[in-house]
């Protein structure tokens, strides 16, 4: 470790949000690089996993870091006392920072969860967000906490799922609401990341959330494409091939497919919120990206009496290759399909519900089978050559 250990404080860092997609990969980087860590969460499911060296879902690398320093004295704590917060020298925030129903950030709560946090907080302690949080709510936090806390912005740019390699590898950005608040965060970051970008709080602010909002546009480009080559009664997939074939300047073309999850529309709405209202582009990225399902079934539609038919979803995670559900858009698929009285099916290789079928079972159930989420383990699967197979994505080729 190359920072000494302060003797006044019994953890070197506390996670708040510990056990969250964000928090337990960071914790576990954080001791497996020799601090003292605290994971500090309300989650008890998730607690007793993670104490029984168990992850409470897909983070790739996690597991045996996990199972090494559970087992190992002092490195990592899981906890549900908020009192444990007094004792760590850094105190990280990684809760979740929700939109409400109409798509407005709900800041009040996480500014609410501060009023609570100051009761436990000392002196000399670095406070860190690490959560996404709509601009300038450092600065309302300050006003929560009082001006002499150390206070931190460092946002967290990971691809979920690949933390404990990325972590390594992304350069980290550190803002601080003074120079000393920004030096002490730097100390903590320098431990895990090759490189350091000192920045303001605002522009930390703003690149966390232009850059969910460039990806989430980005994959509404390619979205439209997809749904004006199908109009056209053209294979989509092959025209993105032919774009990028030997021309540089379309290699980066994604391919069509759900763009959802917790974080790209969530953020993409928090930056139309802060410029009130005034993202014209982001808008419009919303509603080619939300209206994919309604495309899907109404092409489906076109072709098939879907009150008749049986329809599989393959892939109910909100991306490839890992196991959570959170904002899927294949669930909305789904509810649309029903809506037109067809039967629907659904199966995913790694999010587990009992009321989730085999890909077997779908396969061989379905008359229509839509890849939802493109999980490797469906590109080769044997698909009955009467079923017809719907892949935005194109990953059967
Ligand atoms: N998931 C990602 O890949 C990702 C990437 C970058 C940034 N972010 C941002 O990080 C933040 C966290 O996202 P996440 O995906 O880890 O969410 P998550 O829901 O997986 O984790 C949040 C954790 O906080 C805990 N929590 C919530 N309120 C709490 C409280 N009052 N006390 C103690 N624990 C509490 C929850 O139990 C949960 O375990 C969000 O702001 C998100 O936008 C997420």
């Amino acid at each position: 470790m190359a920072t000494k250990r302060d003797k006044n404080f019994k953890y070197d860092a506390v996670i708040i949000g510990g056990l969250g997609h964000v928090g337990l990969p960071l914790g576990l980087v954080f001791a497996n690089k020799g601090l003292r860590v605290c994971l500090h969460d309300k989650n008890i499911k998730n607690a007793e996993l993670v104490q029984n060296g168990v992850m409470p879902f897909i983070e790739y690398g996690a597991d045996p870091i996990l199972k090494k320093l559970i087992k190992k004295k002092d490195a990592l704590t899981v906890s549900s006392d908020i009192r444990d917060v007094s004792l760590a020298k850094y105190v990280v925030i990684a809760i979740g920072t929700p939109v409400d129903e109409y798509l407005n950030p709900n800041v009040r709560v996480f500014l609410e969860y501060f009023k609570t946090l100051k009761k436990y907080l000392r002196k000399n302690q670095t406070i860190i967000i690490r959560s996404t949080i709509y601009p300038r709510t450092c600065q309302q936090i300050m006003k929560v906490l009082g001006k002499n806390v150390l206070l931190a912005y460092c946002p967290e740019r990971i691809a979920q799922g690949y933390a404990i390699k990325e972590l390594k590898e992304l350069p980290q950005l550190v803002a601080g609401v003074t120079q000393k608040a920004q030096n002490s965060a730097i100390k903590l970051f320098s431990l895990i990341a090759p490189k350091i970008i000192k920045v303001s709080m605002e522009e930390a602010e703003l690149v966390k959330l232009f850059t969910n909002a460039w990806r989430y546009i980005q994959f509404s480009i390619t979205n439209q494409f997809y749904m004006i080559a199908n109009d056209f009664n053209l294979d989509f997939n092959r025209i993105r091939q032919v774009m990028s074939d030997g021309y540089g300047r379309a290699y980066n073309i994604p391919s069509a497919g759900f763009a959802a999850g917790p974080c790209l529309l969530k953020d993409t709405m928090q930056l139309a919120a802060f410029n009130n209202n005034n993202f014209f582009l982001g808008h419009a990225a919303m509603m080619v990206n939300e209206g994919l399902p309604n495309f899907i079934v109404e092409d489906i539609r076109k072709r098939h009496d879907i009150g008749k038919k049986k329809i599989g979803i393959l892939g109910m995670a909100f991306k490839a290759e890992i196991d959570d559900t959170r904002d899927s858009l294949s669930f909305k698929l789904g509810k649309i399909l029903r809506f037109h009285g067809a039967q629907v099916f659904y199966s995913d290789e790694y999010a587990k519900d009992p009321t989730f079928v085999s890909k077997e079972q779908l396969v061989k159930e379905c008359d229509i089978i839509i890849i939802g989420v493109p999980h490797a383990a469906y590109k080769k699967l044997k698909i009955p050559k009467k079923a017809e197979i719907v892949d935005a994505w194109g990953m059967r080729g």
